[in-house]
């Protein structure tokens, strides 16, 4: 069963960036499904990968129009972005320490990803790129 179920709630309204958010949410429900399978630790090198994956391109792709449009809050959005960042190598670098407990911190880190920054600093650009015409 999944965790969370894509809805409007979760939109930015640029469909391109929606969909880039839902292989978040993907792998976010994969994880959680192979912890209650207790299949976690079996499947956490593949996120780690397909996180690294995910923040170089989706990252990308938010800046890339922060500067093309001059978006006001890009500083402090590309911090939040470059502080995930650090953090995937982290874990990546506690997996291969071989640390316990890394399914669930990285579970709790991506949900609050989902909620701190999809839902809260990713919709604050919605009403800007609206006047930029770009959806
Ligand atoms: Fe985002
Ligand atoms: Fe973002």
């Amino acid at each position: 069963m999944p965790l969370i179920k894509w809805d409007e709630s979760l939109s930015v309204e640029i469909n391109e960036i929606d969909k880039q958010h839902q292989t978040l949410i993907n792998l976010l429900n994969l994880l959680n499904d192979a912890m209650m399978t207790g299949k976690g630790k079996e499947i956490l090198n593949k996120i780690i990968i397909e996180l690294m994956n995910y923040t170089k391109i989706h990252f990308k792709t938010e800046e890339d129009y922060f500067d093309r449009y001059g978006y006001p809050e890009t500083l402090s959005h590309k911090k939040e972005h470059s502080d995930f960042t650090g953090k995937v190598s982290e874990f990546r670098q506690r997996y291969e320490e071989g640390k316990l407990g890394l399914s669930t911190q990285i579970m709790t880190f991506l949900s609050d990803w989902l909620k701190n920054h999809i839902m809260g600093t990713d919709k604050k650009y919605t009403k800007f790129f609206k006047s930029k015409n770009l959806h």
